[in-house]
């Protein structure tokens, strides 16, 4: 269904912008490896145009797991004194939470040397070969600026990278100019243009959509399982209202996406054990913004007003607009009310969470203040059991992969130290 909600191109430029927001130079980076990779598998030839530009996207991700393992400011660190934390972890999201399991291998093994992988029985090492050697080239590039000579690698030919990809680096080079190109920025247009060719199916967007939700967890796993619940309680009073099939997915994506923003955030504000002061408090709010701007003009524009809206209030006191009812409609309604029963559920560093009683307070509280659209509220709580047990067990369900992917961490760990 989600084929009319995002173009394939829009959406490789989302998880781009999504990987943007939580660190810029490792974003840049992943981007560039990208590129070289692309071109090394161009220069080899056999590839379709629309086959470079999967694995284009492959190598996006291929540091995915850093944002979650390491210190992403420290990347000369990671990648190349302890690469095995964010290899488990990057290999792990993309098995359980992306479209990209059958290659997900490949992240497992970006920093492992040819001599242990050469043997390999595996479909994609050839691939796997070219993408460590990208890697390395970034980084070398990065770390030796002027001194950089990418034909030092032919030192470690049989050794750490595999002697056919090292010449057809070299190859690479001589077709393509790349380094001159990373160098003066120019392979940006060249970069943007391949993308064209990403052309992904329905279910490869809804899984990528859904990746993009549990991208909020390399942050906090809190807030995978807090959108994960309003997803599914958005759903189930989407359908008491007796939404159409066309409004609820537009509040099911605005709902996937709509803290996304926080990505930006640094964690130890989303996970203070403690009231926040003005600032933070105001800091934590730009989220809003930064989730707007990440999707304008990738999803359609109802789907970025109502998710824009989850914060806002029907008398005008929410963020970050101040709205006012007669702005918004029952959508914006269906995610603030779920959002907001959602998130008093849970229990916080700083609050106990709220009874059940509280929350049925609040929300008749809310109806007589105004605060909350009365037809939607006054659903909800004619509902309430029947929509919290039927999102529960839902949301049960779809965190199943989410929670395989951090009980499996240790144990795929220690098979390979
Ligand atoms: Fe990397
Ligand atoms: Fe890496
Ligand atoms: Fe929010």
């Amino acid at each position: 269904m989600a084929v009319e909600y995002i173009t394939s191109r829009n959406m490789v430029n989302l998880i781009q912008e999504t990987l943007r927001l939580i660190n810029k130079p490792m974003e840049q980076h992943c981007i560039r490896v990208s590129y070289i990779m692309s071109k090394m598998l161009e220069t080899r030839g056999s590839y379709e145009k629309y086959e470079l530009a999967d694995w284009m996207v492959l190598a996006m991700l291929h540091d995915v797991g850093a944002f979650k393992t390491d210190d992403v400011r420290m990347q000369l660190t990671f990648e190349t004194k302890n690469p095995l934390p964010h290899s488990v972890y990057g290999y792990l999201f993309l098995k359980y939470l992306s479209p990209l399991e059958e290659q997900s291998k490949m992240i497992l093994y970006h920093h492992m040397d040819y001599s242990k992988t050469k043997d390999m029985d595996y479909r994609y090492r050839y691939e796997m070969e070219v993408l460590k050697v990208a890697e390395i080239m970034d980084i070398w590039q990065r770390a030796f600026k002027e001194k950089f000579d990418y034909t030092l690698i032919n030192k470690y030919a049989g050794t750490k990278f595999d002697p056919e990809v090292c010449s057809l680096l070299a190859d690479t080079v001589e077709e393509h100019d790349i380094f001159t190109k990373l160098n003066d920025l120019s392979y940006k247009q060249e970069y943007d243009d391949s993308l064209e060719y990403v052309l992904l199916s329905d279910d490869e967007k809804e899984k990528y959509l859904k990746m993009l939700m549990y991208c909020t967890g390399l942050k906090d796993e809190q807030m995978v399982s807090e959108t994960v619940a309003t997803v599914y309680v958005c759903r189930e009073l989407g359908r008491k209202l007796k939404l159409s099939e066309y409004d609820k997915n537009e509040v099911y994506y605005a709902a996937l996406l709509h803290d996304i923003g926080m990505l930006a955030l640094p964690t130890e504000l989303l996970q203070a054990p403690r009231n926040l002061n003005d600032e933070e408090k105001n800091l934590i709010k730009t989220h809003v913004e930064l989730m707007e701007k990440t999707l304008e003009n990738k999803l359609s524009k109802e789907i970025i007003k109502v998710a824009a809206a989850h914060h806002e209030r029907f008398d005008g006191s929410g963020y970050p607009r101040g709205l006012k009812g007669s702005r918004m409609g029952s959508k914006e309604a269906i995610l603030q009310i779920s959002e907001q029963v959602v998130n008093t559920m849970e229990p916080k560093p700083y609050r106990a969470a709220r009874t059940r009683q509280e929350i049925i307070d609040d929300l008749n509280n809310g109806i007589i203040s105004g605060k909350y659209d009365a037809i939607v509220a006054d659903t909800f709580l004619k509902n309430y059991d029947e929509i919290m047990d039927k999102a529960a067990q839902k949301a049960e369900t779809a965190l199943v992969t989410h929670q395989k992917l951090l009980r499996n961490y240790n144990q795929v760990y220690k098979s390979l130290v």
